[in-house]
């Protein structure tokens, strides 16, 4: 035998010189649930470790994990059913506590990025991410809100919108109406391939925010298809993405690795809030190590051709890596 990839492995110092993916904090979105009021620090029951915050303590924990080097966060709202409306008018009321708090996150922390969530499934007294008429979701009237949504969003000072929505040619709307008012540098970070997946359960329970009746497999892709994600990734590109997102990311990793192949753009991929609990569960009962299997996903989400990771896991990564 003159081959012996084992030789390769024979000494941690060996193992890090030829190691192909290293994870850094600065890979990361930190995703965050936002409340309204003063010292609410709630934990999501299905997500440990995970809280919605209001606006005072968030401000904290974003200064914490700067500390760490987590420098990029994307903020999603919870509103109570009393606010929430058929058109998901709260989203877009200047007044509202969601655009003020994005406000005072990016003055307290210019240096930060910050990315906000477009759809209307917080809003929605619904709880769908489109409008919801004689129980079918409308594409085409679903954009106008959103497009008012997202200017608010960049008015309110966000450097990348989200739109998670997954309704028909909303990026390219959204562009026009973002350069329109003269927001050309706002981002867009598009949910290209976002899939109609069980693993959003926890954050639906942050947000209160599932659908009152049906499901989203008319507008969330299905699980089965693969190429489909390439149709997706080619509109999003000519309707003016900056980033193109996968989600979710352990079950799609073949779907990460297609759009990273076939596109210049940078990739995304969103570690959902299913993920990190199945993970937090198992963990918890002893039956896996939690540390471990967090940075194996993580590492797996990289080498699959991510350039950009948004995960719950983020500030427990930091927190790993400046020990
Ligand atoms: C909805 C939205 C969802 C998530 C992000 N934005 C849930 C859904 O589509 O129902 C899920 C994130 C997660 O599970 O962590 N616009």
């Amino acid at each position: 035998m003159h081959r012996r990839p084992r030789r390769n492995r024979k000494s941690q110092a060996i193992r890090n010189m030829i190691e192909e993916t290293r994870l850094s904090v600065k890979d990361f979105i930190f995703p965050l649930f936002l409340v309204d009021g003063v010292n609410q620090k709630i934990e999501v029951s299905s997500m440990p470790g995970i809280y919605r915050l209001s606006l005072d303590l968030m401000l904290k924990e974003i200064e914490e994990c700067m500390n760490l080097g987590i420098c990029a966060f994307d903020i999603f709202p919870a509103y109570p059913d009393a606010r929430k409306d058929k058109y998901a008018t709260e989203s877009y009321n200047p007044e509202t506590f969601y655009l003020k708090a994005i406000h005072s996150i990016k003055s307290t922390f210019p240096e930060a990025v910050v990315m906000t969530d477009v759809a209307m499934d917080p809003y929605s007294s619904d709880g769908h991410d489109g409008l919801v008429q004689d129980g079918k979701i409308l594409n085409d009237e679903t954009l106008e809100i959103l497009g008012k949504m997202s200017l608010a969003q960049a008015q309110a000072g966000a450097d990348i919108l989200g739109p998670s929505d997954m309704m028909d040619g909303r990026v390219g709307y959204i562009r026009s109406v973002l350069d329109e008012h003269g927001y050309t540098d706002v981002s867009i970070m598009s949910y290209t391939a976002k899939y109609a997946s069980a693993f959003y359960g926890p954050f639906r329970d942050a947000l209160d925010s599932a659908p009152k009746m049906g499901d989203k497999k008319t507008y969330q892709m299905d699980p089965a298809n693969y190429y489909e994600a390439l149709i997706e990734a080619d509109l999003d590109t000519e309707e003016g993405a900056d980033f193109l997102m996968v989600k979710p990311a352990l079950a799609y990793l073949d779907v990460i690795r297609l759009l990273k192949d076939n596109s210049n753009l940078p990739i995304a991929a969103y570690n959902v809030s299913g993920e990190y609990a199945m993970i937090k569960a198992s963990a918890e009962r002893g039956w896996i190590d939690g540390e471990r299997a967090m940075l194996e996903s993580l590492l797996s989400i990289k080498r699959a051709g991510a350039n950009v990771i948004l995960s719950y896991f983020a500030k427990e990564f930091g927190l790993l890596e400046k020990k």
